[in-house]
């Protein structure tokens, strides 16, 4: 089908470019830098133990919804909504899924991009020496001066979203896929070996504690809603990221199999990066709920004091500005790929255009750490109201959405046909999952926000 739409719609050389490429996009950020935060801040162990169910039982499900979506209509995912809408004779208003996906890829990008420049800005500072010998109130004033700095965030800011559009405009086959080959197992190996110098610090046990012995007398709602929707975030789900790099994907390819693979590869990497950052935390008095500065004020430390600290802080930070690469790729190509391929825009003005738009709004996170950090609506400030309105509400609210169309709209025949799993009781499972248990959590996990439960 779609013969015409071939020749502008890219496809990945192989099974191992897509799972290559959905890996870069989950891994990221959200992994390394997001996810130690947000656990300091919501009390530990109970907090992991509910993000690790909603990867399970929530996120894997609706990963695979998404895939499968796309890589039915093997369009965009504003298309993607509008011809499988058509085909299950669905509501028109469900392309609206497909908006809201966009939208939020480009607000998400607009902070991340203004993160990404912090890491960026690190491997000069670790390249300089800066942490050598430094204890934690040296490495403090060292991040605070820095985001204090709107010059300097700025730009980091703008290189990074430069560095971003560079990749984007190549297309798939040139930019995305070689990006992240070499960068997972180099990843990985760095974190085990910042585990390593963990266990020296002497709380290495007092943070395995704190992140995997639960306390639930720490949990709020609002806890709750911030372990889901990391685990929307981390996954890169709700917005249509992996609805397109599933778009990208050949058709004899077992989505399943590769959505545990993804999952997997992105749960180690988060709770390593705990495992390494806590001990760090209790070892120097410092307070789990130091906010987004965490990693930034902890690794430091490590890469000042250890031996080989120096090429490791400078490896390190270079690979947390790659991991968001891959990641920042992915959350702007829904925007590109439907203006491209449905408004005649070159590549190159698509991405002139969009990557524009997410720079200017980027500047409310820069001035939100420095000029304009008193500046509060709802009592937070211009970035954490933009995590919170994307991370907390936009991607479960996508991500029950899509639930609902894989469960309920679509017919069973023409999803089983796409995922041809290798047994029925497995597709018997995933139905269970995104029809009833993964719309029916998010659900409740909104009614208790809002107070009704
Ligand atoms: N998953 C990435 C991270 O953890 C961020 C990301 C990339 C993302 N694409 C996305 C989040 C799409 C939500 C939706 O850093």
């Amino acid at each position: 089908m779609m013969e015409t739409q071939k020749t502008v719609h890219g496809a990945w050389s192989s099974r191992f470019a897509f799972i290559l490429a959905a890996t870069g996009s989950a891994v990221g950020l959200g992994n390394i830098w997001k996810f130690p935060y947000i656990t300091g801040e919501n009390g530990g162990g109970a907090f992991v133990l509910v993000y690790l169910f909603c990867v399970l039982l929530i996120g894997i499900p609706i990963m695979i919804a998404e895939t499968m979506l796309g890589r039915r209509s093997q369009r965009n995912p504003i298309e993607t909504m509008q011809i499988l809408t058509e085909e299950a004779g669905a509501d028109k208003n469900w392309h609206y899924l497909g908006w809201m996906g966009v939208i939020a890829g480009l607000l998400i990008l607009s902070y991340y991009s203004v993160i990404a420049g912090w890491a960026s800005a690190y491997v000069f500072k670790a390249f300089a020496g800066s942490f050598f010998d430094a204890d934690a109130k040296e490495i403090k004033t060292i991040f605070n001066n820095f985001v204090g700095s709107p010059i300097q965030l700025i730009f980091w800011h703008s290189l990074f979203m430069l560095a971003t559009m560079l990749i984007v405009v190549r297309g798939i086959n040139n930019g995305l896929e070689k990006a992240t080959q070499y960068l997972m197992p180099s990843l990985f190996v760095l974190m085990f070996l910042l585990v390593g110098y963990a266990m020296t610090t002497g709380s290495y046990f007092q943070g395995l504690q704190f992140l995997f012995i639960p306390d639930f007398s720490k949990l709020t709602s609002n806890s709750v809603l911030t372990a889901m929707g990391h685990a929307f975030f981390t996954l890169s789900l709700g917005m249509g990221a992996i609805m397109v790099y599933g778009s990208y994907l050949p058709k004899n390819i077992s989505i399943a199999k590769t959505a545990f693979l993804i999952a997997g590869a992105d749960t180690i990497v988060a709770l390593l990066a705990g495992i390494a950052i806590f001990p760090i935390v209790f070892a120097n008095n410092l307070h789990p709920n130091s906010g987004p500065g965490l990693i930034f004020e902890t690794l430091p430390i490590a890469f000042g004091s250890m031996t080989g600290g120096w090429l490791m802080g400078i490896l390190f930070f270079v690979m947390l500005t790659i991991a968001a690469l891959t990641s920042s790729i992915s959350l702007i190509e829904p925007a590109v790929a439907w203006l491209v391929e449905n408004k005649g825009f070159s590549r190159e003005k698509a991405c002139a255009w969009t990557g524009g738009l997410t720079w200017v709004l980027g500047l409310g996170t820069v001035f939100s750490f420095n000029v304009w950090s008193d500046v509060t609506f709802f009592e937070r400030t211009i970035f954490q109201l933009l995590d919170y309105l994307t991370a907390n509400l936009m991607l479960p609210i996508g991500g029950f959405c899509i639930a609902i169309f894989a469960g309920w709209m679509m017919k069973s025949q023409h999803s089983a046909e796409e995922l041809d799993m290798p047994t029925q009781a497995g597709y018997d499972a995933w139905k269970l999952l995104i029809s009833y248990v993964a719309p029916a959590a998010v659900f409740f996990v909104f009614l208790h926000v809002v107070g009704v439960l």
